[in-house]
């Protein structure tokens, strides 16, 4: 299902006249090595999370709320900012709980990301593939941050991850561990100033659509490889 809803938005990039985007995902997938950072908070230890240059409240999503900021169709987008428009959506579809917001007052959310228990092990591994290590128990994942553009730059990300990873401890979460591309690094500075720290190294290998996975702990021997 999240395969063809991946086919789905491509072919929407390309009837779209996005096809260099197209072209580069679907060369990605040929041959590419790509690393990120695992990065993760130890919610026994007492953290502070930071203020955003606007006041927000974070809560999980509910079904009326307002998600224009997923809307392809503004015109003047990016590529990119299409292609990071439909990956949400696509989260939101899979079903993956679950998806948190933070709001300001306005209709519009100011932030999304998924806190993930280790009960959703068996959806994240049918959407992501071999993507992320198996949550253990007190484990939880925090995936798909996204600041709609508007919103950018107001800290909103470190304050709004610092306030949902907290929630982790409502089902018994003493970890709460989450993936970076070590290129992106507006996302890397929000996740350290949440209170994140790199523990593990994950290198994404593609060669011919098959990944080959891989999890170093930092300043340690690799541990184990994920292949599908
Ligand atoms: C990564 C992302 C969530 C950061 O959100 P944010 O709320 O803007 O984060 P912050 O305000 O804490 O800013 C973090 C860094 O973003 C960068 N940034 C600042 N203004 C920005 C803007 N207008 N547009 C883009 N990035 C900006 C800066 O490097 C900033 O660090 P600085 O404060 O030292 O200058 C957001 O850029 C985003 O949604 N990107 C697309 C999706 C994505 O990459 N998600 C992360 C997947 S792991």
């Amino acid at each position: 299902m999240g395969f063809l809803r991946r086919v789905r938005d491509l072919l929407h990039l390309a009837i779209t006249g996005r096809a260099r985007k197209v072209s580069r995902a679907v060369a990605y997938r040929i041959y590419s090595n790509a690393v990120s950072l695992g990065l993760r908070r130890d919610l026994t230890v007492p953290f502070a999370a930071p203020a955003a240059k606007r006041p927000i409240h974070v809560r999980p999503l509910l079904p009326g709320d307002d998600l224009s900021c997923l809307d392809v169709r503004h015109p003047g987008l990016s590529d990119d900012q299409v292609y990071h428009r439909l990956a949400q959506a696509r989260l939101l579809q899979s079903g993956v709980r679950t998806c948190h917001i933070a709001v300001d007052g306005e209709a519009e959310p100011c932030y999304m990301q998924w806190l993930i228990p280790a009960s959703e092990n068996d959806r994240v591994r049918a959407f992501f593939g071999n993507l992320y290590p198996r949550l253990g128990p007190d484990e939880a994942l925090l995936e798909g941050a996204y600041t709609p553009e508007a919103y950018r730059g107001q800290g909103i990300m470190s304050s709004a991850m610092a306030q949902i990873a907290e929630r982790a401890r409502e089902f018994g979460a003493r970890w709460v561990v989450t993936f970076v591309d070590e290129v992106n690094v507006a996302s890397l500075k929000g996740c350290e100033r949440a209170g994140f720290a790199p523990y593990v190294r994950r290198t994404e290998r593609y060669r011919l659509f098959r990944r080959m996975v891989t999890f170093v702990p930092l300043r340690e021997a690799a541990t184990h490889v994920n292949a599908e």
